[in-house]
């Protein structure tokens, strides 16, 4: 959607995946101070968003929306006006039809969704302050056109209400699945490719409920194309940190949405985040390669049912390179520069996660756990200057 934001997979955290139902404006203002404090903002995370379960039941007397007294007695303005004071960017949850996904299960009280009442909505969430709404189809019925129709109506009435928000849609909550089924970049910044993730590696899914990683990856891989700045495949909230996986499958994870160019948002608790969690999670070279401008998804260069290959182009005319492997067994994945775009006779390798080098005349292998991902950041000859005596040219001080 070109709407000016999300140029680039919007890094953030989500309240959903540890906390559910049980959130109130307390715990998203420690969260948004961990966030901080963290330095996950520093790292690039901008979006502080609350999933579900925000909302008074009952609308006000002119039929705005506002959030539950007893969660949020402060309202939903002031935890926005507390979020953009630390820099942060604040990001709210809503459905299309009448009720939410908490609301239809019946776990939550009311039916506040948005049907028929898109614009004045999008009015209130501007007059909030919102910068990212996750708009979510909850209900088994409905054909992808009326998915389509009423997501566009959310589309307009934000456009209608000024203020740039990015448009995060889902339509597969106990849906038939319609994500990957047409390309959602003409109704929202970002649409999720599948039901919704877990923290397992495999849940035997293939697109159902609930989604393991590697699940997500096989579904999302295709899609490719679709991804272009202000338009991303969405592969779900982060489960890193979340426990129920290896280290080394939470590394794929991240790595795999990183190059894959999902939106990056945290699902685990941000005040209470082990090493080798911070570690992943703010990973400079792999949040640089999700938020390269080019803003492309990695394509599949090969697959043999257990090794995969991905590689995505970047600005600079490097290219990254994943070596996956999908088996159990540590194994040998091994591509080439020129099946991956780049020619030449000599490449510079650098390893995501040890942050070393290496040179290479074109080979580019690596011995892989299973369910490990090894990703390469590979510079041609020409933009990898040899070293010199000569200094570099100092950059020159801008004047005022
Ligand atoms: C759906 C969405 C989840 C979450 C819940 C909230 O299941 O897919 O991400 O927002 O609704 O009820």
């Amino acid at each position: 959607l070109d709407n000016g934001v999300a140029r680039t997979p919007p890094l953030g955290w989500n309240s959903w995946n540890t906390f559910g139902c049980n959130i109130n404006e307390a715990l998203i203002r420690q969260m948004t101070d961990a966030m901080v404090s963290s330095g996950m903002k520093d790292a690039g995370y901008q979006y502080v968003v609350v999933d579900d379960c925000w909302m008074n039941p009952n609308r006000d007397s002119a039929g705005n929306l506002q959030g539950d007294p007893t969660r949020f007695p402060s309202g939903m303005k002031a935890l926005g006006d507390y979020i953009h004071a630390r820099g942060l960017k604040f990001g709210i949850y809503q459905a299309p039809l009448d009720k939410t996904c908490a609301q239809y299960f019946n776990s939550y009280p009311g039916a506040t969704g948005s049907q028929g009442r898109e614009a004045q909505d999008a009015r209130q969430f501007a007059a909030w302050g919102v910068d990212y709404l996750k708009y979510d189809w909850c209900s088994p019925s409905g054909s992808i056109d009326d998915q389509v129709r009423a997501f566009a109506k959310m589309r307009d009435g934000l456009a209608a209400a000024g203020r740039p928000i990015v448009l995060s849609i889902n339509s597969n909550s106990i849906h038939s699945k319609t994500g990957p089924q047409r390309n959602w970049g003409d109704v929202s910044n970002m649409w999720r490719t599948t039901e919704d993730i877990t923290n397992t590696w495999n849940s035997g899914q293939t697109n159902g409920y609930p989604m393991g990683i590697q699940n997500i990856v096989d579904v999302t891989v295709p899609l490719a194309a679709r991804a272009k700045p202000g338009a991303f495949n969405d592969m779900d909230m982060m489960e890193v940190g979340r426990g129920g996986m290896t280290d080394t499958e939470m590394r794929s994870h991240f790595a795999l949405w990183a190059i894959l160019a999902s939106p990056m948002i945290a699902g685990n608790d941000l005040r209470n985040m082990n090493a080798a969690t911070q570690t992943i999670l703010k990973n400079a070279n792999l949040l640089g390669i999700s938020q390269d401008p080019l803003a492309l998804q990695a394509s599949q260069v090969s697959f043999d049912g257990t090794r995969r290959v991905l590689a995505k182009r970047l600005a600079n005319g490097d290219v990254a390179v994943a070596l996956f492997n999908q088996g159990t067994a540590t194994t040998t994945i091994s591509t080439t520069a020129a099946a991956i775009g780049l020619s030449g006779g000599s490449f510079t390798l650098r390893d995501a996660w040890s942050n070393t080098t290496s040179t290479t005349s074109g080979a580019i292998s690596a011995s892989v756990p299973g369910h490990g991902t090894v990703v390469y950041r590979v510079s041609g000859a020409t933009s990898t200057p040899t070293p010199t005596t000569t200094p570099p040219t100092p950059t020159p001080t801008p004047t005022t």
